[in-house]
């Protein structure tokens, strides 16, 4: 399926919002007044949104009633609710991609703008970190987002996972209410079960960062029977379905926002947030490196973001990147 990228002021964001907010009924006079458009061009905008799924009463002289809005990503339910991060920020939606961040690579090589966003219903070709695949069906939340963080040397590229960590456990939570965890480097956890992951991917010119594609997926509305044992839903958690619409709202803001604290205060108060979230401190871990395996207690972050170690010898070793695995006995 082609994908849709929002125009901007795109009458479909107002028309929609007016008929979500009502208390009843919208007469057709003054909602096409509102909107500065001919009753004829109103028709055509709420014909083309029940050709999306909209459900829409239309009653002679009481005017319309929104019955059920589905909650797809359409660029007229995100682009208009998007933070600014540049000017020239695009946002591209598609029912299904190959990888939403695939096709964010492509944009940010052709020189897209900071903040662009790219998300899909579903992918067919969903990528995890370490080469592994991301299921990736209907009623997750997959999206990538470019950034281009010029204030960062490429050694600190490592800091941006662990802002998108925070940003995801604040934006859930002020979405949906749902407490998640994290766990080292990149995996978002609930009820001690994988809900989410991130996958950055940076694009760097000697030690610069050109840009970073930063991948996130959500298990949102999967049905249980449909995830691996060890994965999650916050659907399950929540016991109903939840908005992926708001939630990617959400979390794009906050995004954003410890962007923005990343660039000012450094990454100290990302480091205090992952002290906070992440349930491995001071439980027996195991740490997968490329040749070899670690083990022992996980101690904390460093102010780089590296994670620490505390080996049975009572020496902490430090570890910028790995595989981290819950030992039990
Ligand atoms: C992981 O835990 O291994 C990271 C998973 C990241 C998956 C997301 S879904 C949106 C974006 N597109 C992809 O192909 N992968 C990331």
């Amino acid at each position: 399926m082609p994908p849709e990228s929002a125009q901007s002021g795109d009458p479909k964001a107002v028309l929609v919002e007016k008929l979500k907010l009502a208390q009843g009924f919208l007469s057709g006079t003054k909602l096409s007044q509102e909107l500065g458009m001919s009753r004829q061009t109103l028709r055509t905008h709420l014909a083309a949104l029940r050709n999306k799924g909209y459900r829409i009463r239309a009653v002679p002289r009481r005017g319309y009633l929104l019955e059920y809005a589905p909650d797809k990503l359409y660029p007229w339910e995100i682009a208009p609710f998007l933070p600014r991060f540049s000017a020239t920020q695009q946002y591209h939606y598609s029912e299904d991609t190959d990888s939403t961040q695939n096709t964010l690579i492509a944009l940010g090589i052709a020189g897209a703008g900071e903040g662009t966003l790219v998300a899909a219903e579903e992918q067919t070709k969903g990528r995890g970190r370490l080469g592994r695949t991301w299921l990736s069906r209907h009623g997750g939340l997959y999206f990538s987002l470019l950034l281009r963080p010029d204030f960062l040397p490429l050694a600190r590229a490592s800091q941006l996972s662990l802002m998108l960590g925070c940003a995801c456990i604040r934006g859930i939570r002020t979405a949906t209410g749902i407490q998640c965890e994290s766990k080292w480097p990149n995996d978002l956890f609930l009820s001690g079960k994988k809900v989410g992951g991130i996958l950055s991917e940076a694009a760097a010119e000697a030690d610069s960062i050109q840009f970073l594609a930063a991948g996130i997926g959500l298990n949102v509305n999967i049905p249980h029977r449909e995830l691996p044992r060890e994965a999650t839903s916050l659907a399950k958690e929540y016991g109903r379905d939840c908005s992926r619409s708001r939630l990617l709202r959400h979390i794009i803001r906050e995004i954003h926002a410890w962007y923005s604290i990343l660039r000012t205060d450094g990454f100290e108060p990302i480091r205090a947030c992952w002290e906070e979230h992440c349930f491995l401190w001071g439980t027996r871990v195991k740490i997968t490196l490329p040749h070899t395996v670690r083990e022992g207690t996980a101690h904390g972050i460093d102010k780089q973001g590296f994670f620490l170690l505390r080996t049975d010898q009572g020496l902490i070793e430090s570890y910028s990147a790995g595989d981290i695995t819950s030992v039990r006995y």
